[in-house]
């Protein structure tokens, strides 16, 4: 089996090179969505210590006392934007997969996976609905957002949070422009054809946190993340060091292929399910799963198999506006490919979409 790696791209050729650097910083990274789904950035303009001292205020985050995080609890209608602490469980992430798979009732699915050992190859052909995630996050959104305004602790129970995570969240939207201008210009597109949709910072941040489990407790029922793609444009993610965040690859479809965590500063990006419509397909969103790490698997130390650790991640959910058209762009759409997608602003697309994850 040939070797998979999803390409690192620099993105200081693009920051602070010539038009020529920007355009082979925008081919490159255009090249691997297509082909991946995925891409890995570097050089982007976040500092690794800030990505540090954002890791270090997750771990404050969810190691506070579950009745001070139940005072911001995300109230799930089950179509909102997601705001405040979500807990263990309340997101279904396989749900909102197989509500993309029309035609397929509950009594036909069944859970069909298969690991082998030393590939770790993990196949996956069936999803089944009712599966159980071991994660709990936080989530914000822009601080002009009055709509769905962010759930905040007491300055007096976690002070200076909110005030990073503000710093971050502008320092995340101004990468994810230079995302999408560059995916402009690698597309041939007018200027502000993505970014001039993604002004309202309708974005999200969340802060991901996977708790420490028994090995034995991965099962086909229950999981870290189950296969899903994402509701945005692109997703921006940091990673700890632990390991468990797999691909799909697409020449071998319903084939997972780990991304193993990179240098501090990488930053994961992959398309979501709003460019593959504004695409018309053309760009489609790339699935993931979080699972057990390869490293651990099977790992037996003095006759005892190791719990999977604790694992932390900062996804950045780059988002149309909520009365931005989601629909195909006019540059996609040919007699021969007319539009694949009805028609739809970005906040119906999400609240129907969100609808279907819990
Ligand atoms: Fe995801």
């Amino acid at each position: 089996m040939t070797e998979f790696e999803v390409p690192i791209v620099d993105a200081s050729l693009f920051l602070d090179g010539d038009s020529l650097k920007r355009q082979i910083f925008a081919n490159q990274l255009r090249d691997s969505l297509i082909q991946h789904g995925f891409v890995r950035v570097i050089n982007h303009g976040i500092s690794d210590d800030m990505i540090e001292e954002i890791f270090d205020w997750s771990k404050r985050f969810f190691h506070l006392p579950v009745d001070i995080k139940s005072e911001i609890l995300h109230f799930a209608d089950g179509s909102n934007p997601q705001r405040g602490w979500s807990s263990v469980g309340s997101e279904s992430t396989a749900k909102l997969f197989h509500a993309l798979k029309p035609g397929t009732s509950d009594k036909d699915i069944k859970p069909d996976i298969k690991v082998t050992n030393q590939s770790r190859i993990c196949m996956i052909s069936l999803y089944k609905t009712n599966r159980f995630q071991i994660k709990e996050h936080f989530d914000m959104s822009g601080t002009v957002d009055s709509k769905y305004p962010n759930k905040w602790l007491a300055e007096s129970s976690i002070s200076g949070f909110r005030s990073f995570m503000e710093d971050f969240y502008e320092r995340c939207n101004s990468v994810s422009m230079l995302l999408l201008e560059a995916m402009e210009i690698s597309l041939n597109l007018p200027a502000g054809s993505f970014t001039a949709k993604c002004q309202q910072k309708a974005h999200e941040l969340r802060l991901n946190h996977y708790p420490a489990v028994k090995q034995e407790r991965i099962s086909p029922e229950i999981n870290r993340v189950w296969p899903h793609t994402d509701l945005g444009a692109i997703t921006c993610l940091f990673q700890d060091t632990v390991g468990g965040l797999e691909i799909e690859d697409r020449t071998h479809r319903g084939t997972f292929r780990p991304i193993p965590p990179g240098p501090r500063g990488e930053m994961i990006v992959n398309i979501s399910e709003t460019m593959q419509r504004w695409s018309n397909g053309m760009i489609p969103a790339g699935v993931h799963q979080v699972t057990l790490p390869p490293s651990l698997e099977n790992k037996s130390v003095n006759g005892n198999i190791p719990n999977i650790p604790e694992r932390y991640s900062i996804p950045y959910f780059v988002k149309a506006d909520y009365n931005a058209s989601v629909g195909p762009l006019p540059q996609f759409q040919q007699s021969s490919a007319p539009s694949a997608y009805p028609d739809m602003t970005g906040l119906e697309f999400h609240r129907r979409r969100l609808a279907q994850a819990y």
